[in-house]
């Protein structure tokens, strides 16, 4: 008999999310309309929030940020080696430079005392990443980052629905900005989707013409509109917003859920000298967007490239997040190489991700658990 398929993260969609999206594809309205402005509502009401933007997508949003805080040549910004490119491909974009700083070993985020050492006069912003969900420290970061005067920017990709210190990310209760992304293997899904929440209404304000083409006057009653900067078109679409309110409605339950998963592998891999899983500090309540397994391949015979083919056969499309963002060759070429950042290097030699989205059952994490024991020797 073949196998299940399971891969590491996978939307959930009912028939409610359906008929929603139907109802605004049977509106006047297919963008730029009504329900994208519920859709930030619902954002920033959940996070607790002043503003939301929400457009295309996670990288959107990002650049967005860069932008609104006018980064420019000449400036840099530390983020965390163990993420997705766009945290640090975002610098870029707005010809400032990106930086990293090592990570904790434990939960894989970054490390707040390495931070400091990468500072610079040129730094002008932090972008810290609540890696896999968990929160990163931000009581230290925003303390370190108003020491030092700078922007911060929560990259809360993977982390709708999670907490620090009882507070929602996305509160920007530490930060000037923070922006998710609800790819379909994230928590809530609008297919392609992104959101920036802040507290600043002068941001929001560039935010929202940033993301239209950066048309920031329009006259009432008639054609006339003005351009004063240069923006984009990043915006999402009405179907998407409807679809994300939606989604939305189901958080709380996609959080206990993918907090059950977590403990249940968690339980599973535990004393056992092959494996072990990250740890969450007590800040952090997080709706788990990832669960990495961390294999110590000096106990096992087979390599992680074997294991992860071998896995593959068995029906476990597993993913590694991530490979460290600076020995990718773009970053190579402008100057950092192996070593510079052990800890992610290391963690990276170790990881896989397990999958974990609500529709999982006991028993597929049985079996998950049983084909990985069996093919991890
Ligand atoms: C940490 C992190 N930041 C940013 C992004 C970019 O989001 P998107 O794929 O919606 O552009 C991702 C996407 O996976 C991510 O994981």
């Amino acid at each position: 008999m073949k196998s299940k398929i399971y891969s590491y993260g996978r939307q959930n969609i009912t028939w409610n999310d359906i008929i929603e999206v139907v109802k605004t594809l049977r509106s006047p309205y297919l963008t730029q309309g009504p329900k994208i402005a519920e859709f930030e509502k619902t954002i920033a009401d959940y996070v607790g929030a002043k503003y939301c933007v929400a457009v295309a997508n996670g990288t959107a949003a990002l650049h967005l940020c860069t932008l609104a805080l006018e980064l420019k040549k000449g400036d840099e910004g530390i983020t965390t080696p163990n993420t997705f490119l766009a945290s640090a491909n975002c610098l870029q974009y707005v010809g400032a430079t990106a930086k990293f700083a090592d990570i904790n070993a434990k939960d894989a985020c970054i490390d707040v005392k390495e931070i400091e050492k990468h500072i610079t006069d040129k730094t002008k912003c932090l972008i810290p990443v609540h890696f896999a969900g968990i929160s990163c420290d931000m009581e230290k970061i925003s303390k370190l980052a108003k020491k030092h005067n700078l922007f911060v920017i929560e990259d809360a990709a993977h982390a709708i629905g999670s907490d620090y210190r009882n507070e929602k990310i996305g509160s920007c209760a530490y930060s000037d900005m923070t922006i998710f992304s609800f790819h379909p293997v994230k928590t809530i899904t609008t297919a392609e989707g992104g959101a920036i929440t802040t507290n600043s209404k002068e941001l929001y304000e560039k935010l929202l013409y940033l993301r239209s083409h950066g048309i920031d006057k329009r006259t009432p009653d008639s054609w006339i509109y003005e351009m004063n900067h240069l923006g984009f078109n990043y915006r999402i679409t009405d179907m998407q917003a409807a679809l994300g309110i939606s989604q939305l409605k189901r958080i709380e339950t996609f959080k206990d859920k993918r907090r059950e998963i977590f403990k249940a592998y968690q339980d599973a891999f535990a004393d056992d000298e092959r494996f072990s899983t990250l740890v969450e500090p007590t800040y952090s309540k997080a709706c788990f967007h990832l669960c990495p397994l961390l294999i110590n391949f000096k106990k096992v015979k087979i390599s992680k490239d074997e294991l992860f083919k071998a896995l593959k056969d068995k029906g476990l499309f597993l993913q590694v997040h991530y490979i460290p963002v600076h020995t990718q060759p773009y970053y190579k070429k402008l100057g950092f190489k192996q070593g510079d950042f052990p800890k992610a290097e290391a963690y990276y030699e170790k990881a896989l991700s397990l999958p974990i989205y609500p529709d999982l059952k006991t028993k597929d994490i049985e079996t998950i658990v049983k084909i990985i024991k069996e093919t991890a020797i």
